[in-house]
């Protein structure tokens, strides 16, 4: 069967346990408000203005402040509204790490991460999450950017300036401070040597984990039904996990976290990571690449998978409202009928055309 939304009223602690150095297990409370009203997605009901994502360091500085100034507004709402900065941070957190239990099966912890269920769960946390800040703004056509990281010729592959701004509400203290501009990011960890070797390096891993991924279960992961139970699985052990989630993806989480502090905090672990800023733009990249992977690659387009269980899988979500939605993945394939798109980008050539 197809993972149901789960009860909400049903929740634990949630733990995280680090992955490097000695194991320590911290304990985070990131149970979600509960809501009078549910209600169904439908594309009706949400029409969204079509907007086009573009890439964190090519914008300008006026769309640099207005941002700013909608994260500063999402960070002043109370943390118990649905819409404030700290439950949008604690939504990855409430479904990634044992806070609830899978609809029809309470043995098991629901997990997003690790499987089929984790590009589209993401483009609806991060559709749900423009979406409020939109709405806090008052301006439907604003948009999140992306951190453009796979770019190794035009500027992307540093942490983009925008967010790298002591002080500002696009900041986060908890990130390394070895890698703040212009550190070239490594996308994957522990790669050593100049500039040219991580570049290489990059390039290689990104033709590996998006052009030679050419089945859905390798680009996106396995399938994950109600029952399947992944609280064994680590970020260093997801045989689940697809490449681009279990590769670059990973690897930028990991580089962007701060590795003096137990679990790399913010965003090298699932309980942390969306309370840095810099998560929704490193997740949009993602989305971006999943477009990418699915229209944009020789040999014609690719297909996500086309199982009922994997169509049918339901999350919950909060809209502009405050009002919990309930959405499917079969609503999410198409980018299009959400409203959102990417700017083509000239520097993919460089790893699409890569030869190992
Ligand atoms: Cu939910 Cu980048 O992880």
């Amino acid at each position: 069967a197809p993972i149901g939304v789960p009860n909400l009223q049903q929740c634990e602690l949630a733990s995280d346990t680090s992955v490097t150095g000695t194991p320590t297990t911290l304990q985070f409370n990131c149970c979600l408000p509960i809501t009078q009203n549910v209600i169904s997605f439908s594309f009706n009901k949400y029409k969204t203005q079509k907007r086009v994502r573009q890439a964190a360091h090519t914008v300008r500085e006026d769309y640099i402040a207005t941002y700013t100034r909608a994260y500063e507004l999402m960070k002043a709402l109370p943390d118990d509204d649905p819409r404030s900065f700290y439950t949008q941070a604690n939504i990855h957190c409430a479904f990634c790490n044992g806070a609830y239990r899978q609809a029809g099966n309470s043995s098991v912890p629901l997990q997003v991460h690790f499987s089929w269920l984790f590009l589209s769960w993401h483009r609806w946390y991060l559709y749900w999450h423009e979406r409020i800040l939109q709405s806090l703004l008052g301006d439907p056509s604003f948009s999140l950017v992306f951190w453009n990281w796979d770019d190794q010729r035009d500027g992307g592959n540093v942490m983009p300036a925008m967010f790298a701004r002591n002080g500002t509400a696009l900041y986060d203290e908890k990130r390394n401070p070895a890698n703040m501009p212009p550190a070239i990011v490594k996308l994957r960890p522990g790669t050593t040597g100049n500039n040219s070797v991580i570049i290489n390096q990059n390039l290689n891993d990104m033709y590996q984990n998006v052009v030679t991924a050419s089945s859905a279960e390798l680009f996106h992961g396995g399938a994950y039904r109600t029952g399947t139970d992944l609280s064994n699985s680590t970020v260093i052990l997801a045989p689940l996990g697809g490449s681009i989630e279990n590769g670059v993806h990973n690897g930028v989480h990991f580089w962007t976290g701060n590795p003096a502090l137990p679990l790399i905090q913010d965003m090298g672990t699932f309980t942390t990571a969306s309370r840095d800023p810099i998560f929704y733009a490193h997740h949009s990249n993602v989305d971006r690449l999943w477009d990418k992977w699915k229209y944009g690659l020789p040999g014609g387009q690719r297909s996500d998978h086309t199982d009922a269980d994997f169509f049918n899988a339901e999350f919950y979500f909060y809209d502009e409202t405050a009002t919990l939605v309930k959405v499917n993945v079969r609503d999410s394939l198409d980018n299009s009928k959400l409203g959102i798109s990417y700017p083509s980008v000239a520097a993919d050539e460089l790893w699409v055309d890569y030869s190992p």
